[in-house]
């Protein structure tokens, strides 16, 4: 009876981390309120940030800058090299724009005021798909390498981490209790 009301908490809160790492996010575009400009500076690039953050579908992305003085265009990977404003896929300049990715792969932002893209304001967002529980085909125990492609940083550290906490098996026990007692 032990065992198995143990691994049934275990269980639990592996479902309970699934979720939490799944549910859709909002990032504040350079993780500050008015990133949205010319950079000061070539390091200060935007790119660099978006480049450490892990988008997934349905997670939002907000650029906050002054309604009248600036706007945000999505557009083309072609535009977005070019600094080309004249045709976007989608044009924003409430001010406080709240993008919201539905699909997976590269979305290209540009500023729509002149001389601004060429300047550096610009940003790629790279959004990953959102892993489904069915959805991995390798077991944890026969694949615990990182390098195993675009999915790997997100997906290796609960098997990691498990295992760790398995290891520590009091410890595990007493939050898998306590999860089991808020859920039942
Ligand atoms: C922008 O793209 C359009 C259509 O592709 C093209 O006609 C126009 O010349 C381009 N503008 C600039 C400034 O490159």
């Amino acid at each position: 009876m032990a065992v198995s009301s143990s691994s049934c908490s275990l269980l639990l809160l592996f479902l309970v981390l699934a979720f939490a790492a799944a549910a859709p996010k909002d990032y504040l575009l350079g993780g500050k309120p008015d990133a949205w400009k010319v950079p000061s500076s070539e390091s200060d690039s935007l790119n660099k940030w978006a480049e450490t953050v892990r988008f997934r579908i349905a997670d939002h992305l907000i650029f906050n800058y002054e309604a009248g003085k600036d706007s945000v265009l999505q557009v083309s990977k072609e535009d977005y090299v070019s600094c080309n404003t004249s045709h976007p896929i989608k044009k924003y300049n409430d001010g406080k724009t709240k993008v919201r990715f539905d699909h997976s792969g590269p979305y290209y932002y540009i500023s729509g005021e002149k001389g601004h893209c060429e300047k550096g304001e610009k940003v790629i967002v790279l959004v990953v798909s959102q892993r489904s529980p069915g959805a991995a085909p390798v077991s944890p125990a026969s694949a615990p390498s990182r390098g195993s492609g675009v999915e790997g940083p997100a997906v290796a550290p609960s098997p990691t981490s498990g295992a760790d906490v398995l290891q520590g098996g009091g410890v595990l026990m007493a939050v898998g209790v306590v999860i089991a007692m808020l859920v039942f």
